[in-house]
């Protein structure tokens, strides 16, 4: 089964070709003409997708040895939750290249197709399993059951981990997205220089906050703290309130597996501490690597085969629309019902 996935979903443009599970081919582009806005800009994020994702489809074509859109089974492209004019610009491709090609078309849910990433692996997770996503848009625990049983724990009551990583790295000068750039800057500093305060601490409450996080970074910066002393606190400080509440849910769920999911899980800290943890847990540990904990196309078009798996005739309504916010407490990864 051939799938051409499309993720447009906020300032990426990402292309996969996928037979069944496996990557064929993948290309990702990351538009810069954010950063000089200091945050994504909706309108140029939607001309940006218009103009990029036609190239990216035919590079991924070519890698994959193809002359055209005929050997495709299933296109698939991410529906939401996202940026409503981004989404519509890989929809719409995808739905009309579905069309012309008389092939099937699947809607995709962003958010679980970002836990999909770990979907078809040699290594199979085994359950029950607890799945951490952190992105620029969302921090949220789930519980797993199975794959078809995906139950939220709790969210964030306000900024998601990747929003402040961005937010604290724009503060300290250091450009926009800047979570990578904050990770480094962290590298040099010492953690324990400032000592900040751990907004809901409490490990057994599966919920986040981190805007006073970000705030009381702002007033040490504002009385002139040192940039990689800060960086390495607010990390150290987000790290340890994504670890302890993940390992506590873990035990009193008695899980086997962690799937660790989003672009905030590119970070070295986040990657060596739930490394230590699960190991010293005995937890299976699946985490992806860099180039998939952020935005890509395969995460889409492994949701896409998971669904095709359990339902080999399934398809989304050629009507399926782009919505802009998840609201549920069971993940699927049908973004088009
Ligand atoms: O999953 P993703 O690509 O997009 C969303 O669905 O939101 O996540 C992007 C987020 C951004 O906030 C970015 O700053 C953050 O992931 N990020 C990081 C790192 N790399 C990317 N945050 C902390 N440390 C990193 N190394
Ligand atoms: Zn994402």
């Amino acid at each position: 089964m051939r799938i051409l996935a499309i993720e447009t979903s906020c300032d990426d443009t990402a292309v996969a070709l996928l037979e069944g599970c496996s990557a064929i081919a993948e290309r990702v582009y990351s538009q810069e003409v954010h950063s000089k806005h200091g945050g994504v800009v909706p309108e140029l994020a939607s001309r940006s997708h218009m103009k990029i994702l036609p190239g990216l489809v035919s590079d991924v074509l070519r890698a994959g040895e193809m002359d055209s859109l005929e050997g495709i089974d299933v296109f698939a492209a991410t529906a939401g939750p996202g940026l409503t004019g981004s989404l519509l610009v890989g929809l719409a491709w995808s739905k009309a290249a579905a069309w012309a090609a008389a092939k099937r078309f699947l809607g995709i849910n962003h958010l679980a197709a970002h836990i999909y990433i770990h979907y078809g692996l040699k290594r199979q997770v085994v359950f029950p399993a607890v799945a951490l996503l952190v992105s620029g848009g969302h921090t949220s625990l789930f519980r797993m059951n199975s794959w078809q049983e995906i139950l939220l724990l709790g969210s964030t009551r306000d900024d998601a981990a990747g929003e402040a990583f961005d937010k604290t790295a724009k503060l300290v000068g250091l450009g926009y997205p800047g979570g990578a750039a904050l990770d480094i800057a962290a590298d040099g500093g010492n953690p324990e220089k400032y000592p900040l305060p751990s907004p809901m601490p409490d490990p057994s409450l599966p919920e986040f906050s981190f805007s006073g996080l970000k705030t009381a970074a702002k007033q040490l910066w504002e009385k002139g703290a040192d940039r990689s002393d800060l960086a390495a606190s607010f990390r150290r400080t987000v790290v340890d309130l994504l670890v302890s509440k993940l390992m506590y849910q873990c035990e009193l769920l008695g899980a086997n597996s962690v799937l660790a999911a989003g672009g905030v899980i590119a970070n070295s800290l986040l990657r060596k501490e739930l490394r230590w943890e699960c190991s010293a847990r005995n937890l299976e540990l699946f985490l992806p690597d860099r180039e998939h904990s952020t935005d890509n196309a395969l995460m889409v078009g492994r949701a896409a085969a998971a669904i095709l798996e359990r339902n080999p005739e399934a398809f989304s309504p050629i009507s399926c629309n782009a919505f802009a916010r998840w609201s549920g407490r069971s993940l699927s990864p049908i973004g088009c019902p």
